[in-house]
């Protein structure tokens, strides 16, 4: 497994996905935990774009996310299906990408400095299992780029679920 991450200096979002995709696939490729593939994930990705709040909420039940492995401020621990941009992904099965959190009806705000926010499923066998959330303090911080790799980091995370 690589022992260290290998980041691009001054690389483009876009470049530096694609160097840390296939470590990421390399690293939970290695263990079978998924706790721990969960807490390297969200450490890779804080690692490589500094994200304010990066990490997962797992399905605890058909209608109710409970906070997994993160890396970034105190979090709200479960979240209702439908509910905030998390709860919303969890219901619909697709990515949301948010410009503005103040501009999303019933968004979560575990934290007041946390700007814009994408939240990608995890699906297994046509079964939402969870999602991956990202948080930015920057305002309309995430495109379409987050979107295709942290789809691409979501397929991967499937297969070792
Ligand atoms: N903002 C999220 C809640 C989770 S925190 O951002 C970590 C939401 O609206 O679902």
């Amino acid at each position: 497994m690589a022992e260290c991450l290998i980041i691009p200096e001054n690389g483009s979002r876009e470049e530096i996905y694609k160097v840390i995709v296939p470590q990421i696939e390399s690293v939970i490729s290695c263990e079978r935990n998924v706790v721990a593939n969960l807490a390297n994930v969200a450490a890779i990705l804080k690692e490589a774009f500094g994200f304010f709040w990066v990490g997962f909420y797992m399905a605890d039940s058909e209608n109710e996310l409970i906070l997994a492995p993160f890396q970034g401020p105190l979090a709200c621990t479960r979240i209702r299906k439908g509910k905030g941009v998390c709860g919303t992904s969890f219901a619909t099965g697709e990515t949301v990408l948010v410009e503005d959190v103040d501009n999303f009806p019933g968004h979560i705000a575990c934290s007041s400095l946390s700007k814009s926010e994408i939240v990608v499923p995890i699906i297994k066998e046509g079964r939402v299992v969870g999602v991956i959330d990202v948080d930015s303090n920057l305002l309309n911080d995430f495109s379409q780029v987050d979107k295709i790799y942290l789809e691409k980091i979501s397929l991967l995370i499937s297969d070792i679920i």
